[in-house]
This record gives C-alpha cells, structure tokens and sequence, in this order.
C-alpha cells in the first residue's frame, strides 16, 4: 500500500499488522492521483449503476414547512397529510421555507470546511473510539476495522443536551451553536407534525421521547472529488438511528434512496433541507413510517459536504411501538425495546450496511 503523508496512525492490536490510513482529503490532494488504492474499490460498480430520477409523477416529496406552521386550519391540516404521505410513501422529503436564515446556513458550511482545512495533527486530536464519545474525527466508518475504506471523511458533534464542538477554527464553536439551535426548533415542530400525522396529537412525541433532553448530532461529511467515482463509495446503503435525520448539503448531488427497489437521486434544491425517516421513528410508529434506506455516491469533480443533523430520544428513553398503533390482532408490538443509547452503541458495532438491529427484528 502506498503511503502518503501525512497519514494517521490508527491504534491497532499490538498483534494486528500496522495500517496506515490517510483522510480521503489528503489522498485526494496528493498529485498525480488518477487511480484509487486498491483497498478503496469494491467489487461491484458503485455510482456507475442504475440510479435514477424520480419520475414526474412520483417525484420526491416537498414539504412546505410555513404551511405546518400556519394559523389557518385547513392549511396546517393538509400539510399534516402531506407528511404523512410523505413519510409512508418515500421516508424522505425536501423541506422548503423553513425559516432558518441563509446566513446562518451558509456560515455552518463554511465553518465545517474550515475544520476539515486544518492540519492532520490538529484534527487527529478528535479521532474517536468509540460511539458515544462527544467528539469523533474520522474517515471511511471505522477505518480500523472497515474491509474496504470509503471515500469520506467526517466529523461528529454531540449538540444536545450539552454542546459540544472542537475549539477550531475560529468562530465553528459560534456558528454550530446557533445553527443547532435552529435546527431544534424545527425538528421539534415537524415531529409534532408527524406526531399528528400518526393519529397520536401533536405532543406524543415529544413525551414520550422525552425531548427536552433529546440526543442531538451534528456531523459533516466531507467528500473530495475522486479519480473513480465509480469504483469508491461515500457511504453506502443505511439507514439513520433517530427519529429524523435533517440534512444540508452544497449544491453538488450525491446522495441516493432508496425507493421502490430503486436508487433514486436525491437532487438538492438550493437552501432547501433534505430531511429522512430513521429507526426510532420506524420502531414508535410501529413500521407505519419505515426507516428509509440511502447512501452517498461520489464525483470526479468537485467536494461534496453534507451536514446531517440527526434527533433522537433522550439517551436513556426505552423506544417502544405507540401503544394506539398496536392493536391486538392485526397490529402486533413487532419491535423489541431497548433504551436509546444502547440502541446507538450496538448499531455502531455491526458492519454499516449488513443486517438490522436487534429491536427492528421482529419478535
Ligand atoms: C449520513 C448520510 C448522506 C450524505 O451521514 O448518515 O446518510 O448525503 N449522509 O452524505
Ligand atoms: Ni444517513
């Protein structure tokens, strides 16, 4: 394997031959690199498959936020239906006027990028071990451990109940605090939506997850061009651990799902969010709303970041199906419960797109 500097030294059992794994960003900086390293490509073509555009007719839902938030019944009524829709019929929708100021948005893409500008050494500081430390740096999914390395670098942040963000650069701390405050917001409002949309009033939801101490994470995924889109991946197939997954990106696409069998592209609207379904929700709907599948495809172009802010339940809340959505014959309780931050930890230990977790299993 070739080496290139600086690289990042991963810990390894002392018996396990020595890896050196270098950022997607250095190896993407690094001149002359018109093939990837054999341990990023897989077997089978990646991007360069079958993905599609939604159809006209069955197009990927878009969500006028301004509508859910509105004084006028009929309105607020329909846009509830809307995400209902949206949630049993895709689990993934683009959120327009949603209110969170551009400035705002633009400033927390700029600060990130600032973070993946700053030197390895300076980054490495953050390389975590494990899934519930409150500030991890990494590339692929778990390099250590990961068969073949995706072409990714990122970043994760725990923002809620407590904030917490690396010191540099200058000015991220700032920018990410008032962004997640936003965000919360607005998450809150839209589960109380989709809380609605169940059949359940706006504010089960928000009990029963015990949101005022909600998990919050904010991460960034940074991925540089690549010489061979087609070859390497950004992330693949997966689904989300929270109840909702609220994403910006820049303008340059990326990212597939799942839908109907189908890899569908997902374009981005500018300044619109791109927001999923993810396993809390599918596991307290009772898999009314399923957690949708998708992943991140790669070019040979430009970078691509996009900045997942996941919600979820209080770390300590045992997630079980709404009890009016379970009904004795037809509607039986299929999922198994477990607290949330166990949920978390055993969903980070299995390999990233293999199996489902145990409390998706059906009992
Ligand atoms: C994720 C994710 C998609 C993207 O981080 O969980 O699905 O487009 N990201 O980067
Ligand atoms: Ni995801």
């Amino acid at each position: 394997m070739d080496t290139i500097s600086p690289v990042t030294q991963l810990h390894q059992e002392a018996s396990a031959p020595r890896l050196q794994i270098t950022s997607a960003k250095t190896l993407a900086e690094s001149s002359n690199l018109t093939s990837i390293p054999s341990h990023y490509a897989f077997t089978t073509p990646t991007s360069g498959d079958q993905a599609v555009h939604a159809d006209h007719d069955d197009s990927i839902p878009v969500i006028d936020f301004s509508l859910l938030s509105s004084s006028n019944p009929d309105q607020r009524s329909k846009a509830v239906s809307d995400l209902a829709k949206a949630c049993q019929d895709w689990g993934i929708f683009m959120l327009i006027n949603h209110g969170v100021p551009q400035s705002q948005m633009k400033a927390t893409v700029d600060a990130l990028m600032g973070f993946f500008d700053l030197t390895e050494e300076e980054k490495n500081k953050f390389l975590g071990k494990h899934v519930l430390d409150p500030i991890i740096y990494g590339t692929s999914f778990k390099a250590s451990i990961d068969k073949v390395l995706l072409w990714r670098d990122f970043l994760k942040m725990m923002v809620h109940p407590k904030f917490h963000c690396p010191p540099k650069p200058e000015g991220l701390s700032e920018a990410l605090a008032e962004y997640t405050g936003e965000l919360r917001k607005l998450a809150r409002e839209l589960l109380k939506g989709i809380s609605e949309s169940l059949g359940l009033g706006p504010g089960y939801i928000d009990k029963a997850m015990n949101m005022d101490s909600s998990l919050q994470i904010l991460a960034a995924n940074l991925y540089p061009p690549c010489p061979q889109p087609e070859l390497a991946m950004g992330l693949p197939s997966h689904s989300d651990y929270g109840l909702l997954t609220i994403l910006m990106q820049n303008d340059i696409g990326g990212l597939q799902v799942n839908h109907g069998g189908k890899w569908v592209k997902v374009d981005p609207i500018p300044n619109a969010f791109v927001v999923n379904t993810a396993d809390q929700l599918e596991i307290m709907s009772n898999g009314k709303y399923k957690s949708v599948l998708h992943r991140a495809v790669l070019n040979n172009k430009t970078t691509r970041i996009s900045i997942p802010f996941s919600i979820g339940p209080s770390p300590n809340t045992v997630v079980v199906p709404a009890e009016q959505l379970v009904d004795g014959k037809h509607n039986q309780a299929t999922y198994i419960s477990m607290n949330y931050k166990d949920y978390l930890e055993f969903k980070q230990s299995r390999v990233l797109n293999k199996g489902l977790c145990p409390n998706q299993v059906k009992i």
